[in-house]
C-alpha cells in the first residue's frame, strides 16, 4: 500500500491546483480539484483533449451525489446503491458546482465513485470532486500501471500514485440518466445486463451521441501497430494472409489457437473479465516489441467481453 505521507502530498497538491495521476480499479486517472479551474485546464493541456469533452467528476461516495447533480431520479439511486464504489459513470443534470472547464459547457455532469482504496482515501481526505480522465495522452492506450503512466506523461505530472495493476482493466461503464430514456454511452467495466437487471429495463447502447464521448471517436485507444480483428477461427487465416505481405505479425488471444511457432502471442485469455484485465498492458507489450501489425482475437459478446470488443474494434479503426 501507499504510505500515508504520499496521500498527504497528493491531497496538498490538489488543494493547491496540482495534477496527480492515480490508480482506480478501471485504469489510472489523471486527476485535479474538479473545482478549480485552472487545474483542470491543465488536465486538458497534458492529455492535448480538446476543451470540449468533458471529464468525468469522481466524488468520495453516494452522499455526493446531490452537491453534483440537480435532479437525482430514482433509476440513479439504484445503480449508484447497486454498484458504487464501482466501475459505473451516470451522466445526470448538473449543479453549479459542475463548471463548464468540466463538462465542456453541457448542462449534464458525469459521476462516478471508484473502487479502489487509493482513490477513495484521496477523495475522503479531500472531501469534494476529482476531475478525472484516464492519464494518458488523447487517443491512446489508457493506462492500467503507475508504469504506464510515467512512460506517457512523466514530467508533466506533479505526482503519481502507485496502487498496483487495475483488476477492472477497461473504463467504467457510462449511463445516461440525463433523460427520460436510459442509455449506455460507452460499454465498461460494468456489464450491461447488470444496469440492466437493476433497472429492470433494456438499456440500448448509444455510443454515437451528441455529447462528445471521445471515447467513442471511432479511432482511439490506438497503439502504433496496426490492429487486425478477428473470431477465434478466423485468426490462423488472417495470420498468414499479413505475413504473406512481408509483415511482421503480432497475436492477441486466448493460449490454444493454432498458430505459427515464430508468431509471438501476447496472452488474452477467453474468459471476458480476464481479457478485459490485461487488454491494455498486452497492447502496449506487444507495441513495444514493434510488430507492424497485431491479429487479435474477439472474446464472446456478453458480459465485459462487450466492453473489450468495443475497445479493440476502436483501435483497429482508420487512424485520423
Ligand atoms: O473508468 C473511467 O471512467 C476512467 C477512470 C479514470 O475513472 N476515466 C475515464 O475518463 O475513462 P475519460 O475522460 O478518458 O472518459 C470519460 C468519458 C469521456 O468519453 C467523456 O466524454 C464522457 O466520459 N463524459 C464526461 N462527461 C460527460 C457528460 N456530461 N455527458 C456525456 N459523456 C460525458
Ligand atoms: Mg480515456
Amino acid at each position: 500500500m501507499i504510505a500515508p505521507e504520499s496521500l498527504e502530498r497528493a491531497v496538498e497538491l490538489l488543494r493547491h491546483g496540482g495534477v496527480v495521476a492515480l490508480p482506480t480499479e478501471t485504469v489510472y486517472g489523471l486527476s485535479a480539484n474538479a473545482e478549480d479551474e485552472l487545474a483542470v485546464r491543465r488536465v486538458f493541456a497534458i492529455k492535448g483533449r480538446p476543451a470540449t469533452h468533458p471529464l468525468i467528476v469522481h466524488i468520495p461516495g453516494v452522499e455526493h451525489l446531490g452537491a453534483w447533480a440537480r435532479d437525482v431520479p430514482e433509476a440513479a439511486r439504484k445503480l449508484a446503491e447497486a454498484f458504487w464504489p464501482g466501475p459505473l459513470t451516470l451522466v445526470l443534470p448538473r449543479t453549479a458546482r459542475a463548471t463548464d472547464a468540466v463538462t465542456g459547457g453541457q448542462d449534464t455532469v458525469a459521476l462516478r465513485v471508484p473502487n479502489h482504496p487509493v482513490a477513495l482515501a484521496v477523495l475522503q481526505k479531500l472531501g469534494g470532486g476529482l476531475a478525472a480522465p484516464s492519464a494518458n495522452r488523447f487517443g491512446k492506450v489508457s493506462p492500467t500501471t503507475a508504469e504506464h503512466v510515467r512512460e506517457d506523461l512523466g514530467g508533466d505530472v506533479d505526482l503519481i500514485l502507485d496502487g498496483g495493476p487495475c483488476t477492472v482493466g477497461v473504463e467504467s461503464t457510462i449511463v445516461d440518466l440525463s433523460s427520460d430514456e436510459p442509455a449506455i454511452l460507452r460499454p465498461g467495466g460494468l456489464a450491461a445486463e447488470d444496469v440492466e437487471r437493476v433497472l429492470g429495463r433494456k438499456v440500448p447502447v448509444r455510443t454515437t451521441s451528441k455529447v462528445r464521448v471521445s471515447g467513442s471517436l471511432e479511432s482511439h485507444y490506438a497503439p502504433r501497430a496496426g490492429v487486425v480483428l478477428a473470431e477465434p477461427q478466423q485468426v490462423l487465416a488472417r495470420v498468414q494472409e499479413l505475413r504473406g505481405q512481408g509483415l511482421r505479425v503480432g497475436v492477441l488471444g486466448p493460449e490454444g489457437l493454432a498458430l505459427p511457432p515464430d508468431v509471438p502471442r501476447f496472452d488474452v485469455p477467453d474468459e471476458p473479465a480476464g481479457a478485459a484485465r490485461v487488454l491494455y498492458a498486452r497492447l502496449r507489450e506487444a507495441d513495444a516489441q514493434g510488430h507492424d501489425v497485431l491479429v487479435a482475437c474477439l472474446p464472446a459478446e456478453s458480459g465485459l467481453g462487450i466492453a473489450v470488443r468495443d475497445r479493440l474494434s476502436r483501435a483497429a479503426a482508420p487512424r485520423g
